[in-house]
């Protein structure tokens, strides 16, 4: 592919990304919000929960809940589950054309696993697979009647999965590769769960059968993991343009603890919305905050941090720079497949340099998220080096 397609590419399906998954989640953060403000009526229909009242867009609906099903079923029912698979499919098209085309960039640092390509992408499939596979087994497993049990079980192997994957894949892909995998979770309860028992029951009722109650729980169960599952997986999404958090030598603390933020602030929402006051809507708030000021602190804390050395000179900084950066932060990167500087960074002259000295300290000093991959080797010393000199002002 050539790189400007390759750009295009990737602008394009991440345009249709985004706009897949604010469909996805608005309509399911809607649905939550109309499921727990339904109020009951007196004189409302046999088999109706609840009604709820709503003025939009010039005009007023009025909504009504048909527990289990209404008598007879309507011709023109809509489902909503394409803003789920279109999410899943744009989110996979986004991955292949970054992390599989672009492997040996964005998916492998020879520092962390000495991985070919092939090895990386298949690794990065299993783990949608795996994701997949071992989520449907614990939720079809005994711990299906301890959903709290459930949930905590989910927590701890997603934390050991960035721990894990922290040692095969490059910095940068870790988090992406967590939410991808929380996604593959959430897509596949719609497709493989929810849907497929909605149509069971719907397939019960048009042939006069009493369906099942415990389909219906089936679903609940899978559609309140997907709504404590979205805020963290959003922070998972774009969290790879801030090295602070995938960088630190220690980023399997953010996926637990932006885990725990979202869902926490997600329970507000759902007690919220379903009318709770006083205590039970109290914590969350103050919890989140003490999460993220936690969050802040330990970013702040990096044991890898080099110390204790004395700004090189201008000339020999941006030999440093030369070597690690310009292949790439260049008006005409020499680096294959890069059709201009990315991220708009050039790091040819000390002015560029000194201009994007709080970037440069966050992606190659701070952190190791740059050179990408560790392609060039960047040592240690060298970063040291990099950070005294922009501390200093970037002399010349
Ligand atoms: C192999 C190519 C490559 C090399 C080498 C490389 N970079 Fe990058 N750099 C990138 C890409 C690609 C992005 C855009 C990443 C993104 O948007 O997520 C980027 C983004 C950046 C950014 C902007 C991040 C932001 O805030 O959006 C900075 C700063 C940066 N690189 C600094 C450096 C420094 C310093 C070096 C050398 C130590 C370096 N890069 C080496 C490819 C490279």
């Amino acid at each position: 592919m050539s790189s400007l397609l390759h750009e295009w590419a990737n602008l394009i399906f991440r345009w249709a990304h985004i706009i897949a998954g604010v469909s996805w989640i608005g309509s399911s953060f809607y649905f939550m919000w109309l499921d727990s403000s339904l109020k009951r009526r007196a004189g409302m229909d046999e088999g109706v929960r609840g009604e709820n009242w709503t003025v939009h867009g010039g005009g007023f609906y009025h909504t009504q809940k048909y527990m289990v099903a209404p008598e007879a079923m309507p011709d023109d029912l809509h489902w909503f589950r394409w803003e789920s698979y279109m999410t899943w499919l744009t989110g996979f098209a986004l991955l292949t054309v970054i992390y599989y085309f672009g492997a040996s960039s964005f998916l492998i640092d020879k520092s962390v696993a000495d991985l070919t390509p092939r090895q990386a992408v298949l690794i990065s499939i299993a783990c949608l697979v795996c994701s997949w596979v071992v989520y449907d087994w614990l939720c079809i497993s005994p711990l299906r009647h301890r959903p709290a049990l459930l949930f905590v079980v989910l927590y701890v192997l997603l934390t050991l999965a960035t721990y894990g994957l922290s040692h095969v894949f490059a910095p940068r892909a870790v988090f992406i590769h967590i939410g991808a995998m929380i996604a593959t979770m959430m897509s596949g309860n719609v497709f493989f769960v929810i849907i497929p028992n909605q149509r069971v029951v719907v397939a019960d009722l048009k042939a006069g059968r009493t369906p099942d109650a415990r389909y219906g729980q089936i679903a609940k169960l899978r559609s309140t993991h997907n709504n404590y599952l979205t805020l963290p997986v959003f922070f998972l999404m774009i969290s790879n343009h801030y090295p602070m958090t995938f960088g630190h030598a220690h980023s399997w603390v953010f996926v637990i603890g932006v885990l725990a933020l979202g869902g926490v602030v997600r329970n507000w929402f759902n007690l919220h919305e379903a009318g709770k006051e006083g205590v039970a809507v109290a914590w969350q708030w103050p919890t989140a905050a003490l999460l993220a000021a936690g969050l802040m602190t330990f970013s702040e804390w990096r044991p890898d941090a080099p110390s204790g050395v004395k700004a090189p000179s201008g000339a020999e900084a941006m030999a440093i720079l030369t070597t690690h950066c310009v292949s790439c932060h260049a008006a005409r990167p020499a680096q294959p497949g890069f059709a201009e500087a990315p991220g708009g960074v050039r790091l040819e002259t000390v002015a560029e340099a000194r201009r994007h000295a709080a970037r440069i300290a966050a992606q190659a000093v701070a952190t190791k998220a740059m050179p990408l991959g560790n392609k060039t080797g960047m040592t240690p010393e060298e970063r040291a080096k990099l950070g005294a000199w922009l501390a200093a002002g970037a002399p010349e």
